[in-house]
């Protein structure tokens, strides 16, 4: 059956109970997309900041602390690993890799859209990946627009208490759901969903964008039904846009191109909604996803008004590479040592003792 085939199926279906088949070949095709294809939209972010240098630091590299509070837990590093995969073989051992890592270096970790695991329990362990990193802070995932596709917050706390989760978050992806052959459209009263979903679950929700940014209006609105935190998930690096084209065919092809660089910029989000929330006095961590390449971003974002930096694609590839005789897990360990080192070196070089103090330390355009 092709896509389009089973697609006229699912919107039907669209309900949990929907075609665990589709969802199967779907995670593998986003898999061996993400890995082989150039997926990214253009535009390198705030390569338009930069740090004033402090030729005298006056302390020691070895005291450049990059520690983070966030969701109520201090972590080593302000980074993210960002909610991606499982449900499939493949999708479970990228996971499991990225959960040692993100165990070892004390940071958090999403999963990819536990969907799945509502249609059919004999998921659950493609999910699972407590038996490997049992203390690792783990953030559950599923689409929010599933709210209006038969995702219950029953269903939620199930996850949540199965997995053994953190925390969860909702995804909104508006346009990969338009451009995705088999995709769920209707967007209807999901803001009252999401609120019901924020008092009833016993952990805290984080909304995520997935590459389009999200607007300081939507940004207020979020923080209106209490929202734990917001994740502002901009353009500059994968584009699901683009891929759900490259998974299509007649015109979700030129959709998916035309499209590939459709959305608010990381920074420019983070700025913005980082704006807001000063001059409304929220308090409410902000994530920026999307294009998080290297530490010397990961301290400009941070800067900027963010908590946490999300990383998504490098670390993914690093968990599937299998190149000059290194395990993907030490591949991961060494990316993410180079978020880690240039991270710290920006800190020192800028005289930044903790991640608090780089904010007096940017320049560039105008800043919150
Ligand atoms: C292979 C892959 C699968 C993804 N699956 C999900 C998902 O299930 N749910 C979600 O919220 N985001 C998903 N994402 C999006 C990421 O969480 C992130 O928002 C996006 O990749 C941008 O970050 P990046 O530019 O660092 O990759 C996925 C990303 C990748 C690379």
């Amino acid at each position: 059956m092709s896509i389009e085939e089973k697609s006229n199926n699912s919107n039907i279906l669209s309900t949990i109970e929907d075609n665990p088949e589709l969802m199967i070949s779907r995670k593998n095709d986003h898999i061996s997309i993400c890995e082989t294809k150039d997926v990214e939209s253009l535009g390198e972010n705030f390569s338009q900041y930069f740090f004033t240098p402090e030729a005298l630091p006056e302390f020691h590299f070895n005291e450049v602390n990059t520690s983070q509070k966030f969701l109520g837990q201090t972590f080593s590093l302000p980074i993210l690993i960002t909610g991606m995969t499982g449900g499939v073989a493949k999708g479970q051992e990228i996971n499991e890799t990225l959960a040692l890592v993100a165990q070892k270096y004390n940071i958090p970790m999403g999963l990819g859209s536990q969907k799945m695991m509502l249609s059919d329990s004999k998921f659950q362990k493609l999910f699972d990946v407590r038996k490997v990193a049992p203390h690792v802070f783990l953030i559950g995932n599923l689409g929010a627009v599933s709210l209006n596709y038969g995702i219950k917050t029953e269903d939620i706390q199930r996850l949540i208490d199965k997995l053994q989760l953190n925390a969860f978050a909702l995804h909104l992806n508006a346009l990969q759901e338009c451009i995705q052959p088999e995709g769920e459209r209707n967007f209807s009263n999901l803001l009252n969903k999401i609120e019901n979903i924020v008092k009833t679950i016993s952990v805290p929700l984080i909304i995520k964008e997935v590459g389009s940014g999200i607007s300081p209006e939507t940004f207020k609105k979020l923080v209106s039904v209490g929202v734990a935190s917001v994740d502002v998930g901009g353009k500059g690096g994968t584009s699901w846009g683009y891929i759900e084209g490259l998974r299509s065919q007649n015109d979700g092809q030129r959709l998916g191109e035309l499209f590939r660089n459709w959305g608010m910029r990381t920074d420019e989000s983070l700025l913005a909604c980082s704006r807001l929330k000063k001059e409304l006095g929220y308090n409410i961590p902000l994530v920026a996803t999307g294009g998080m390449r290297n530490g010397l971003q990961v301290a400009k974002a941070v800067a900027l008004g963010a908590t946490m930096a999300g990383v998504g694609l490098p670390l993914f590839r690093a968990a599937i590479s299998n190149e000059n005789g290194s395990t993907p897990l030490e591949t991961v360990e060494k990316e993410l040592q180079f978020f880690q080192k240039a991270l710290s070196i920006t800190m020192f070089c800028s005289g930044a003792r903790t991640l608090k103090e780089l904010s007096s330390r940017i320049a560039g355009v105008t800043k919150c």
